[in-house]
Order: C-alpha cells, then structure tokens, then sequence
C-alpha cells in the first residue's frame, strides 16, 4: 500500500476528503503523515479525528527557507513516503525540494491552469467575466503552478456567482476529484514519465483529463 503525506496550512477539507476516502478503501494507499506549515490550521484537528500522525513544521521558526524546507524533507524521508499531496498548502517550494520529489510530489490548485497560477483564482474569475473556471491538479515543479497537469475539473460561472459560492462549488469538485487520482497514482495507473503524465491503457482517460461537473 502507498504511503501519502499530505501538507497542508488551513482549513484541510481536502485533507479529510482524502483520509475518508482512504478509510472507504476508495484510495489504495494510508495517510502516514500530515505536515502543517500552520500550528493553528484547522485541518490539523481534523488528522487527529482520524488519527493520522501530524507534524508541524512553522515556517516562521526558521531562519531561512532552506532550513524550513530541509525540514520537511526530512519528515518526508522519516516516513519514507510514496506520494506527497499538497491540499491548501500555502508556501512556495523551492528548487531543490521540489526537484528532489518529482514525480512523487502533486498539487491542488483552484484554476484551470495555466490560467490563473498564484492567489485570488476565484476573485480573478469573477473580475473578468469568466464563463468557466475549476481546478487542477499537478506535478509539482520549480515553477509555481506550472508543472505538467494530470487531471482538472471545471464548473460554470453564472452571474449569481460570488466568491463564496464559488469556493463551496470548488471545494466539492475538489473533494471528488482529488481522491480519485490519488487513487490511480496509487494503483500506478497514472505516472510521469520525464516530463509527460502516462496514464494506464486501462483507465479511461477521458473520464479523468477536463470534466466539466455542471455537464
Ligand atoms: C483548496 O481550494 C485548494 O485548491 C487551495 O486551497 C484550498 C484549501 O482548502 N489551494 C491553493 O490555493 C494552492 N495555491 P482546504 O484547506 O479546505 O483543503
């Protein structure tokens, strides 16, 4: 069974979307650790309802970000992890992290990328009119938000969005989706290989790639 870290710095709904699906046998693969950058984040209490193994790693404790991030590599390799998720974690990775995990460390971003890297997505959606937004998720690269994208989901934005609703539809995308290939990662029906992402012949691709959930 694979072994998943998950980081996080909030609320962690993502979080306890994954650790349900785990306990459902809908992941075939255990949470062996839950890194918070936050000590006060929410989601934190929400690994201990189920009881997952949780480690704070404050950034504000270290004098620079290479000693922040050795930090974590090093929890990462204590629990020698298969797969590393990033749900709403809120802090830029470095170079060598980043590189040292490739193709074993994955990102949940709240846009269709490459539209919209960085903050505010669905303040930016609103802003400009957009008929449809979503999220991605990613192979974590150096470069923010950019590394090769594994699967999305959309939704549609009507005039009576507003950030709020938004969020809320963007986090019930989110708590389906992201389980789901967390699963096939597991299975290695999905992987990257050099700079591509492989699916399995026996997954259906087209299920997985762009879904449009009010379709
Ligand atoms: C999620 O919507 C995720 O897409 C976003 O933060 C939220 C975390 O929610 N991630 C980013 O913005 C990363 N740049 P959660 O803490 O309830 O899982």
């Amino acid at each position: 069974m694979k072994k998943i870290a998950v980081l996080i710095s909030g609320s962690g709904s993502n979080l306890e979307a994954i650790a349900e699906a785990c306990r459902a046998n809908r992941i075939n693969g255990k949470i062996v650790c839950v890194i918070s950058n936050n000590p006060d984040a929410y989601g934190i209490k929400r690994a201990q309802k189920f009881n997952l193994q949780s480690v704070v790693i404050d950034h504000n404790s270290f004098a620079s970000r290479t000693e922040f991030e050795n930090k974590i590599e090093n929890s990462l390799d204590n629990y020698d992890v298969d797969l590393i998720v990033l749900a709403g974690f809120m802090r830029i990775l470095g170079e060598n992290i980043t590189k040292k995990y490739f193709g074993k460390m994955i990102n949940l971003h709240p846009s269709l990328l490459p539209k919209y890297p960085g903050l505010d997505t669905h303040k930016k959606v609103i802003q400009n009119g957009d008929a449809i937004h979503g999220i991605s998720i990613h192979y974590v690269t150096p470069e923010l938000d950019a590394g090769p994208i594994i699967a999305q989901g959309a939704i549609n934005i009507t005039h009576d969005d507003n950030i709020e609703s938004i969020e809320k539809r963007i986090h019930m995308i989110e708590h389906q989706l992201l389980p789901e290939i967390i699963n096939e990662i597991c299975l290695e029906n999905i992987y990257l290989d050099v700079n591509t992402v492989m699916y399995n012949d026996e997954m259906d691709v087209t299920d997985h790639i762009l879904i449009n959930y009010d379709e």
